[in-house]
């Protein structure tokens, strides 16, 4: 009965994942961090810290804030630079057996560029365009707020990397996040993933100053996750065809489900792995009881189907 009725299988853009839980970039490092914590084997895939093309020492200050069901976090993009990344990480990453993306950031349009164009000859399956870190002065963020600055970044990454699955990852900042999307789409993402977390702050009142030197953080955690499911609900609506990775507060299979009915294909994992690192293995496994429990065949078959919502999920390219 099992292998009839829990193919947990995902096909995002071409790139097959054995299950739709992946682990969420800047809470999983480069895998081999957690090795002895769960089997990482087990994940469907895992998103890289955010890579820029050169190294960078992230924000000063306090980092990491506690908050009422959230986390806020000011790390500014941390991370070796590119070059060292192809070099001292992506091997071991590789030998974990999960799919591997690469979440890519840069402050200007020319360094997201060649950023893709360096993963574009890697062995990276895939690259996550993160056009919604709110923790940098330059760049991040300030790309996903507006519809024309996605496009001219998502164009450019796409020509840079012609050979890799683009899947952008939106900011729920944005003033209209169905034309952020929309301007991805037409630019040439193949996918979408959302969301990256909500700019916060918080003050710390026996020194009468903002906790983080950035004065701003990012919210992440349980307490963003019924509005990011709203936005995966509302995108999918509106992009039936597009893939659509639910990120946002997701701590349990009950969480993933949520999303995977809401019209995601996939899930990330993100500050939960941090409160609870076999978090993702065990999420995998509640959704796996759930599809036998419920004689669900595939993924597809969670999905609500929304009304005048036509083809959903049909479109080929996909
Ligand atoms: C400490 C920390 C570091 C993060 N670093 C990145 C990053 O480098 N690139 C990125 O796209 N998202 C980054 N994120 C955002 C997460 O990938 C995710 O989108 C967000 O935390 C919401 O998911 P969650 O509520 O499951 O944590 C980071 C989040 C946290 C908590």
């Amino acid at each position: 009965m099992h292998d009839v009725y829990s193919d947990l299988s995902a096909v995002i853009a071409g790139v097959r994942f054995q299950n739709p839980v992946i682990a969420a970039s800047g809470t999983f490092g480069y895998g081999r961090e957690y090795r002895e914590l769960l089997d990482v084997s087990c994940l469907g895939g895992i998103c890289t810290k955010g890579l820029t093309l050169n190294p960078r020492q992230g924000n000063t200050g306090r980092r990491l804030h506690e908050t009422p069901s959230g986390l806020l976090n000011s790390i500014g993009l941390e991370n070796p630079g590119i070059p060292s990344f192809l070099e001292k990480e992506l091997p071991a990453l590789r030998e974990l057996g999960p799919v591997v993306i690469a979440n890519l950031s840069g402050a200007d349009v020319e360094e997201y560029a060649e950023g893709a164009r360096l993963l574009d000859e890697s062995s990276v399956d895939m690259i996550e365009l993160n056009i919604s870190c709110p923790n940098v002065k330059k760049g991040g963020m300030a790309f996903g707020l507006d519809p024309e600055n996605a496009a001219s970044v998502v164009a450019a990454a796409r020509k840079a990397a012609a050979h890799k699955p683009l899947m952008v990852k939106l900011s729920p900042n944005a003033p209209d996040l169905t034309a952020v999307a929309q301007a991805c789409v037409d630019s040439g993402a193949d996918a979408l993933s959302l969301v990256n977390t909500f700019k916060a702050m918080a003050i710390d009142i026996y020194r009468r100053k903002p906790v983080f030197d950035n004065v701003t953080a990012g919210l992440s955690g349980p307490a963003i996750k019924p509005i990011a499911l709203r936005m995966v609900w509302e995108l999918s609506e509106r992009f039936p065809a597009v893939p659509l990775v639910g990120i946002g507060g997701i701590a349990s299979a009950e969480d993933a489900l949520e999303f995977l009915m809401a019209g995601a294909c996939a899930v990330q994992v993100g500050s939960a792995t941090f409160a609870h690192p076999p978090a993702s293995a065990e999420i995998i496994g509640g959704i796996a009881a759930y599809m036998v429990d419920r004689r669900c065949a595939s993924l597809r078959e969670l999905r609500i189907e929304k009304p005048g919502c036509r083809g959903n999920g049909e479109n080929p390219r996909y």
